[in-house]
Order: structure tokens, then sequence, then C-alpha cells
């Protein structure tokens, strides 16, 4: 697959390993910043990563700041994602199964690189359950509304 990451300031430290992770799992890595520790704003990456999703020149998303809250807003106003945040394994595994999530989001600040390495694991692994599809459906409706 090919994934695009971003991350703020706050997931700066772990995002080369967690690059690393995702390439060793296979995939290609679209990076969307940041490139430094400088303090900068996580809508901005949010962003990109949401667009190359939507876009379709990325098949899922990885975005870490940090509580992964600020980049699931951010990104979930871009037409066609829906970005959730996960902190366990068993959550991420059920944004994939029941939400159909198509970007994972992670708190640095709440976990450790390798945590968040497993659920990235998981989130890539676990395939949608088709029975959650009318769910989904109606949170289109809603986006096509607004
Ligand atoms: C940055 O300090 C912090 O606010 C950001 O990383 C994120 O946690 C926002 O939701």
């Amino acid at each position: 697959m090919k994934i695009a990451f971003g991350c703020d300031h706050a997931g700066i430290e772990i995002k080369d390993k967690l690059i690393s992770f995702i390439k060793s799992l296979g995939n290609e890595v679209i990076d969307c910043g940041t490139d430094s520790a400088a303090s900068c704003d996580y809508p901005d990456f949010a962003l990109k990563v949401a667009e190359n999703v939507a876009l379709k020149k990325a098949d899922k998303g990885i975005l870490i700041c940090g509580t992964g809250i600020g980049m699931s807003i951010a990104a979930n106003k871009v037409k066609g994602i829906r970005a959730a945040v996960c902190w366990s394994k068993e959550t991420a595994q059920l944004i994939a199964q029941h939400n159909n999530a198509n970007v994972m989001c992670a708190g640095a600040r709440f976990a450790s690189v390798d945590d968040i390495c497993s659920w990235i694991k998981i989130f890539f692994e676990t395939n949608f359950e088709t029975r959650h599809q009318k769910r989904i459906d109606k949170i289109t409706q809603i986006e096509q509304q607004a």
C-alpha cells in the first residue's frame, strides 16, 4: 500500500521509527512532514495527509500529534476522510472493522512508539466489516449535506 504519513513537533521524535516500521511492512510512504522539532501547526500536516488519501494518491494515512485528537479533527474536515484516534490494540482494530477509517491518528505524548507500531500493523491488517456500511453511508450523507 501507499501510506501518507504526517506529524507535528509532538511526533517528530518517533517519526523516523514509525516510517521505517511502515516500510518494513512492505508499504511505500509519502512523507508529508513535519521535518523538524520546531513548533508547528498540526492542521497543515493533517490537510496534506487527508488530501493524499481523499485524492487516492495514498491508500491510507497515519497522523501523529500530541494526543491524535487535533489531527483527527482537522483531517475529518476533508471530504471522504474518516480519521480516527486509537489508543489500544482493540481500538486500532475497531476503527478499521467498524468505522472503515482511512486515516489512523495517535498521540505521541500518551503512547510508546512500540505501541503505536503495533496499532499501525493492526490498522493495516484489519478489514472493514460490511455489516457496518449503513452507518458509514449515513456519515457520508452528513458530509454531503454540510
Ligand atoms: C501541540 O502542542 C499539541 O497541541 C498537538 O500536538 C496536538 O496534541 C493537538 O491536538
